[in-house]
């Protein structure tokens, strides 16, 4: 059967305390107490090395060290065992001292009977055990923290790499078939030109996506905030695309009132939300239906609406469908995509501090409807002033 007696190091040089602190324990029973007594820090340090201590009982003032320092050095030989402090009446501060580095408990002599000193260094030993268990779980969480760090590390390095790679060749494709244009004024070599350089750009958005989309994840998008009209904005975008839309039969109605707050937002970043799910409201919405492009204020934030009349979602598909690469099982075949569009729009709505939401029923058209705060400028942008109303523009 495991011994399941305590070794107890007593470091007391005061004879009549040593004898007092065995006859207490003796009193508990002297079967679960094995107690060894010496008078000198420099001994007992010793005993540390050579022998399996339980619990130390630690008197402070000793003839080779005196107060504070004495824990101290005990404490850096022995950091695994737990102490207990022995202090007199008059130097109890000293003792709570010794328990805020490190200590377990003290006691102050004479005053412990059995019981108390039993209990004392009982409860010293549990919560030693308790500390060390939730340093091994500190240190497991640490190490867990780093190599996740270390992990994002690499890829924010990869990523800008993956950019740099990708970017500096689709770059120059796109300025010399641009060159090429230019050059050409007329003709087929002119059309082959227009659609190298159309293709080039369309590649570029779509690495630019996959590019944010892994940036986003990563923490890497900055926002350039300032006041913004978006009146002026939804016009520009409508003015925009109102030849995709005319191209697919589509009417676009602006519901704009002509007059509303400015936001703090980042213009291009706006943009790239209202033009995805206006592209989006385009390519599910059959020829003769109708897109609006609606904004209104309500209370603290500004919402921007895109309604259609196209083929609606189910309601238990909608929450999916802003998880990158969810597309609806009918779509996949039948158009092209690859189910980036509206979970970029999510992570930009919500850099900006809003939400983003559908409404939708299967077969009567969906509404996807985005907020951003009035009077409150995104994270890392608080610096810079609110704007005042804006008059647009376009009155
Ligand atoms: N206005 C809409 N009406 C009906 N279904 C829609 C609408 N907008 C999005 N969806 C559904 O949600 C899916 C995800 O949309 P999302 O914009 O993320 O991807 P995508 O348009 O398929 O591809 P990408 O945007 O990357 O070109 C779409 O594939 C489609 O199934
Ligand atoms: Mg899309």
């Amino acid at each position: 059967m495991e011994d399941e007696s305590l070794n107890v190091l007593l470091i007391e040089d005061n004879p009549g305390d040593a004898l007092l602190i065995r006859k207490v324990l003796d009193e508990v029973d002297s079967a679960s107490f094995r107690l060894e007594t010496v008078d000198r820090l420099s001994t007992g340090l010793g005993e540390l090395n050579g022998r399996k201590v339980d619990v130390i009982l630690l008197d402070l003032s000793l003839p080779d060290s005196q107060g504070i320092d004495t824990f101290v050095r005990v404490y850096s030989e022995a950091p695994e065992v737990p102490i207990v402090v022995l202090t007199g009446l008059d130097d109890e501060t000293l003792a709570v001292e010794a328990v805020r580095q490190g200590a377990q408990d003290y006691l102050v002599k004479g005053r412990a009977d059995s019981n108390v000193l039993a209990r004392s260094m009982r409860y010293a030993i549990e919560r030693k055990r308790v500390e060390e268990r939730l340093q091994e779980l500190y240190e497991k969480e640490r190490r867990l923290r780093e190599e996740r760090e270390a992990e994002i590390n690499k890829r924010v390095e990869f990523t800008r790499a993956l950019v740099h790679e990708l970017k500096t060749p689709l770059t120059s494709v796109m300025a010399s078939s641009e060159l090429l244009m230019s050059e050409l004024k007329a003709g087929p070599l002119l059309k082959l030109a227009e659609n190298l350089y159309r293709g080039a750009c369309n590649l570029n958005r779509r690495i630019d996506e996959l590019l944010d989309l892994a940036r986003g994840e990563l923490g890497m998008i900055q926002l350039s905030c300032k006041p913004l009209d978006i009146v002026r904005l939804l016009h520009a975008v409508a003015e925009d695309m109102a030849l995709a839309f005319a191209s697919h039969g589509q009417s676009l109605r602006l519901d704009v009132p002509s007059r509303l707050p400015l936001v703090w937002a980042d213009e291009e970043r706006l943009e790239q939300v209202v033009v995805n799910l206006l592209n989006n409201a385009c390519k599910f919405t059959p020829e003769g239906g109708t897109i609006t492009l609606r904004a209104l204020e309500d209370g603290a934030r500004l919402i921007v609406e895109v309604e259609d009349t196209g083929s609606g979602i189910d309601e238990n598909e909608q929450k999916r469908l802003f998880d990158p690469y969810n597309r609806l099982e009918s779509d996949r075949e039948r158009l092209s995509g690859l189910g980036l569009g509206l979970s970029l729009c999510k992570m930009l709505v919500s850099l900006h501090g809003g939400d983003i939401w559908i409404k939708s029923r299967k077969g009567s058209g969906s509404t996807f409807s985005f907020s951003i705060p009035l009077n409150r400028m995104p994270q890392g942008q608080e610096n810079a002033e609110t704007g005042d109303a804006y008059e647009s523009a376009d009155d």
